[in-house]
């Protein structure tokens, strides 16, 4: 694809131009010049409002920020995707998550091949798997019920079902234990498994590739300590491990029969994959139904990112707002802080997802891309982070647009306190929009020279995003949302949101080193003075006893 040079187009210039102009423009005087403005910069779709009244942006930014989307290709690259097309140009691959979740009947075509009955005939499968455990008709080797499930994965194959288990919590067979297992540190797997009785206990093992050094560490542990356990009959690895993959010629060297694999396809890139079977350990935890009810929240946004009118668009809207930020003000971060304790895994999955995608440097023709392209995304629930890193936003040098997630009610009501949740979020984004003006500072009756220290410049901009109830449905909007999300901002990057070569080389590098502490004789070290040394001094504590 030739890329015509972003920050030369016409439509870019022109918000450069705008942003000179806009730059000074108080968010109190934006919403002072209009009474409407926080009824007016709404919008909704699936089932999520989204408040972006509180942005620094007026009409005529909006209007210049579609125009961009326009002139970058966003809506053809948007069809292109839904059409099954190979917009993955540097691993030649569709992307097509969106299929994953396709009612039963409609047709996506890769290759000239429908996908969605395949995708439908996996989600069964997975139903069918999911009664059978959950109803304790699938029996250990020695023929207790299964009631605990561990699914070990990194990446887009483990931060998805971690989040999504943790978000859904509430919906959860709450007689089953369910724990995840990513780090490569043998705490991780130690930890998760010390209480519990291989007996009863299934493990998930979860890699596209099914060569993750991770993962596969994790899955041979998992096999000792169950063969451990069940008296070393391999036998038993078909009652207590079933895998999900696309590659079943690695399932089966590792002993999982093919039969107990649920598969998935390459136009499913991983850190997109938490409604494939990547997610057979949500549906474990919340059963068959629950998961569609998810697979339906993300299909409405796909749906409305797809047909909604730029305006009106919730994932155009954030992508574009994003940009703006990030590419003319020069914000390098974005917080999301849900006010959800059931969130809490979110921000986490959400660094995958942003930054995997938009974390490059060249645009799909291989250019060096001359504008800052994806942003740092990090957060934490609030209130919690309110009592930690909010100071910086509010008084801090630096400009950190957030992402405010609520719910109208609780899935736990208690007395008052979810009231007091909402009101702070509430509250938070008014003091970062507003802040506090000396005047006002004074007229508390504070001593001058502590006026400066209490002063909140405001115009610190928030997005606002609510939703009824924490559901599945809801999740699965949300999580489609950011997808998009990301999709938009890179399809005005010019860039491959969905390849992740930079992540190979660290790989690559850590096999060359794992001998070079593991061999009996010195190795021969030819890295840098630092990397020499460093392999030298773990190669003594090694020796050593702890
Ligand atoms: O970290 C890189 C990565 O390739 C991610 O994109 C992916 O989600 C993760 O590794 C796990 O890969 P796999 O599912 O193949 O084990």
């Amino acid at each position: 694809m030739s890329t015509p040079s972003l920050r030369s187009s016409p439509e870019w210039k022109a918000l450069a131009k705008h942003w000179q102009a806009l730059r000074g423009t108080t968010l109190r005087q934006l919403f002072d010049a209009d009474a409407q403005r926080g009824t007016r910069l709404v919008a909704e779709g699936a089932g999520l409002y989204l408040d972006y009244s509180k942005n620094l942006v007026n009409s005529e930014t909006l209007k210049l920020l579609q125009k961009l989307a326009q002139a970058r290709g966003v809506f053809a690259r948007r069809d292109a995707m839904f059409r099954g097309d190979k917009i993955n140009e540097t691993e030649k691959r569709a992307v097509l998550h969106v299929a994953l979740r396709a009612p039963r009947g409609e047709k996506i075509y890769v290759d000239g091949k429908d996908v969605v009955p395949e995708v439908h005939e996996v989600l069964d499968r997975m139903a069918a798997f999911s009664d059978k455990l959950r109803s304790g008709e699938w029996r250990g080797h020695s023929g207790k019920a299964i009631r605990n499930v561990i699914s070990i994965g990194i990446g887009g194959s483990d931060l998805g079902p971690v989040m999504a288990y943790e978000a859904l919590k509430h919906y959860s067979r709450r007689d089953m234990t369910f724990r995840f297992v990513s780090n490569v540190d043998p705490t991780d797997f130690v930890e998760a498994t010390r209480d519990l009785d291989a007996e009863e206990t299934l493990f998930v093992i979860c890699s596209k590739t099914f060569t993750t050094l991770e993962t596969l560490t994790n899955a041979h542990a998992a096999r000792d300590w169950c063969l451990a356990q069940l008296g070393g009959d391999d036998s038993a690895v078909a009652k207590h491990f079933v895998a999900v993959s696309t590659n079943a010629d690695e399932v089966r060297k590792f002993g999982i029969d093919t039969a107990n694999m649920f598969g998935f396809w390459d136009w499913v890139g991983g850190r997109y994959s938490m409604d494939s079977a990547i997610g057979l350990s949500t549906m474990l935890a919340i059963g068959p139904e629950h998961f569609r009810e998810m697979l339906a929240g993300f299909h409405a946004m796909d749906e409305h990112f797809r047909s909604s009118p730029a305006e009106r668009n919730l994932p155009l809207l954030m992508g574009l707002l994003s940009i703006w930020y990030n590419d003319f003000f020069g914000a390098q971060t974005v917080a999301v802080l849900p006010y959800a304790q059931y969130l809490k895994r979110f921000p986490a999955y959400l660094q995958q997802l942003t930054m995997e995608s938009n974390g490059k440097h060249v645009t799909l023709a291989g250019e060096h891309v001359d504008y800052p392209t994806g942003p740092i995304y990090w957060g934490e629930p609030g209130t919690n982070g309110q009592h930690s890193f909010y100071q910086l936003i509010h008084q801090g040098t630096r400009l950190i647009p957030c992402d405010f997630i609520g719910f109208m009610h609780s899935l736990n009501p208690l007395g008052g306190q979810h009231d007091l949740l909402m009101a702070n979020l509430i509250a938070q984004t008014e003091a970062l929009a507003f802040g506090k003006t000396p005047a006002q500072v004074r007229a508390e009756g504070t001593p001058e020279w502590l006026v400066p220290h209490r002063v909140c410049e405001g115009n610190r901009p928030t997005n606002i995003i609510l939703a009824e109830n924490l559901t599945p449905h809801s999740l699965g909007a949300l999580v489609a949302l950011y997808e998009h999300s990301v999709f938009t901002q890179g399809a005005i990057w010019h860039i491959d949101s969905f390849d992740q070569w930079g992540v190979e080389l660290g790989k690559q590098l850590a096999k060359k080193v794992i001998p070079q502490l593991q061999d009996a004789q010195e190795p021969k070290l030819a890295h840098d003075s630092s990397t020499n040394a460093l392999i030298r001094r773990y190669r003594v504590a090694r020796k050593t006893p702890s």
